[in-house]
């Protein structure tokens, strides 16, 4: 009996590899392998897609720090079960205690989603390897100076481009059975549209094989983003409609080829970076042709990108949906926090409902008409596009499920002068004209606060457990949440210098018990259908403008090494969930 389970566990895994090495090839699709380290030294090409227009794409971004190594490594054994990790001694230390103790003997709903999250830029580096494109990212990193507080770039970073298998044995070895990575656009599309560049493809199908053979489920974000730089040189990126179709085409061939193994979906990772990546983008690099040097992106392209992605994402779903008709579920991940009012007073309730209204209610046209909120409309007036009926017939249902980055709490207050800053785009606080602060009304912080790098950010776990009932109670049609990303960046970690101070990161793990312990209340006492839940994240990864000094990892990376080493709140994270 044993021998015979053995042999159809064992056909079941060949039968697996098998179908694994034979992704669709989507039709309609040119493939070139491009090389952006190989100038030809023919004529001058006209092809605007052709190997030079790459390499010259590239020269505008300057020099690219090399990987350090450039074959894909093969894993070296990981322990085989999460025990034979070292970890911290209870007898010395105890992890973080329950915050919620009259919850210790209730389950988790069946089939919940958990595990840890990434994006492409922020992990992979080989930035210009294997013929990928440069990314809006590679530029600003590269040529805004400042615009990452620690100068630092993604050129290298800790090669998971290079180290996915061991990352991926190293989860496994941890215990997870999923990760929810993104894929990088221009590494398969090095000029966002035109050809699609067969290393990039290889590299992915290397890496959907490599969680498939280990039964680690992939949920896949196609846009974290990293828009293709070439896009921008075209048309403005995200501040142009053509974007949709360029993203739509992009989005196809990737469903297509991996859908049968991805079981989810999430076209656009967090729409409201356009708020603080495109209105602070300096104009010229937003848009080449018409950019004048001096001035930034502002409100307009702010406006513009929020518009044109939703609408994008909205096209995608419904092809998903309607003709591709595919296995899974799709959606795109929020970004937003909670807003306590203040007091019952109108002013702070309206100025609560504000903050949602331009973060979250912003894209909310999944779960209503499919339109902006009134407050937008009248706000904005004419700086906000406008939807056709037909494109909000689309936008509305696009969504299979919420989802929602939430890490943090703010309590929401007005002001006399609300009213007066609505109908004045000059007044600094204008469009939102909404405050909030992240203390309590005696001024008292509402948690301890992050490292310095994220200043948006106090531990507020409570919040968690609000926010959840709040969503549903603003859009009754929401079937079922997932809280997509929450993590910590635990203060002033990146000064530390050994191991040793670094791996006891309590307040992270502090973070994650309280925030688990939430949502757990949130699904058992308030009924609120929350099926998942992904900790930001799966290592040490650079964060945007804040560079790489500010780390929120599970795993310290040492970026000399490149060795990924489990942090105390990796044990708090994973105990939980056991
Ligand atoms: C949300 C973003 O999706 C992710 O890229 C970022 O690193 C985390 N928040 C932390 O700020």
């Amino acid at each position: 009996m044993k021998s015979s389970i053995g042999v159809v566990f064992s056909l079941a895994i060949s039968i697996r590899a098998a179908a694994i090495v034979s992704f669709p090839n989507p039709p309609g699709y040119t493939t070139r392998t491009y090389n952006a380290h190989a100038p030809s030294s023919a004529a001058k090409s006209t092809d605007q897609y052709s190997n030079d227009a790459l390499v010259s794409l590239w020269s505008r971004v300057g020099p690219i720090a090399p990987p350090k190594n450039t074959a894909v490594a093969s894993p070296t054994p990981e322990p085989s079960s999460l025990s034979a990790f070292p970890q911290p001694d209870p007898a010395f230390h105890p992890l973080v205690a329950s915050h919620e103790t009259g919850l210790k003997d209730v389950k988790l709903p069946q089939n919940f989603a958990w595990g840890v999250a990434s994006s492409a830029y922020q992990i992979e580096g080989a930035a210009k390897e294997d013929g990928k494109g440069p990314s809006i990212w590679d530029m600003l990193s590269h040529q805004v100076p400042g615009f990452v507080a620690d100068n630092s770039t993604g050129d290298v970073l800790a090669e998971h481009y290079y180290l996915f298998k061991q990352d991926i044995a190293r989860l496994k070895a941890l215990g997870f059975k999923a990760f929810s990575p993104s894929i990088s656009w221009p590494r398969i599309f090095p000029f966002g549209n035109g050809p699609v560049n067969a290393p990039g493809v290889a590299h992915y199908d290397a890496v959907i094989t490599a969680l498939v053979d280990v039964g680690i489920s992939p949920a896949v974000t196609l846009f974290h983003w990293d828009t293709p730089l070439a896009l921008f040189h075209e048309y403005g990126g995200w501040s142009n409609e053509k974007i949709v179709d360029d993203f739509v085409h992009y989005a196809k061939f990737i469903i297509t080829r991996y859908d049968k193994y991805v079981p989810i979906w999430f076209t656009i990772n967090e729409p409201q970076y356009c708020n603080w990546q495109y209105a602070g983008y300096p104009a010229e690099i937003l848009n080449p042709k018409t950019g004048k040097k001096g001035e930034k992106g502002g409100i307009k392209a702010r406006f513009a990108c929020g518009h044109y992605t939703l609408l994008a994402h909205a096209r995608v779903a419904k092809w998903y949906h309607e003709e591709f008709k595919g296995q899974g579920r799709i959606t795109f991940k929020n970004s937003g926090n909670y807003y306590e009012p203040a007091s019952t007073a109108a002013a702070d309730l309206r100025s609560a409902q504000r903050n949602y209204d331009f973060s979250i209610g912003w894209f909310s046209g999944p779960w209503t008409d499919g339109d902006y909120p009134e407050s937008l409309k009248s706000t904005l007036d004419d700086v906000l596009p406008k939807y056709t009926e037909e494109e909000k017939r689309i936008i509305k249902g696009s969504c299979d499920f919420y989802a929602i980055d939430a890490y943090t709490s703010y309590t929401a207050f007005g002001s006399s002068n609300d009213e007066a800053c609505m109908k004045d785009p000059k007044n600094g606080a204008f469009p939102e004209c909404a405050g909030s602060r992240q203390a309590g009304n005696d001024g008292f912080p509402m948690g301890p606060a992050g490292d310095t790098g994220v200043d948006w950010m106090k531990t507020t776990p409570g919040g968690i457990r609000r926010y959840l009932r709040k969503l549903k109670e603003m859009w009754p049609s929401i079937p079922d949440i997932v809280v997509t990303e929450f993590g910590f960046a635990e203060p002033f970690e990146n000064l530390m210098k050994t191991k040793g101070e670094i791996l006891w990161d309590l307040r992270r793990a502090d973070y994650y018990q309280g925030f688990l312990d939430n949502i757990l209340a949130s699904i058992h006492y308030d009924k609120v259908n929350v099926t998942g839940a992904w900790g930001w994240a799966i290592f040490d990864n650079f964060e945007w403008n804040a560079g790489l000094s500010t780390r929120f990892g599970l795993q310290y990376v040492n970026y000399t090494d490149l060795t990924r080493t489990p942090k105390a709140s990796m044990f708090q994270f994973l105990n939980w969930f056991q």
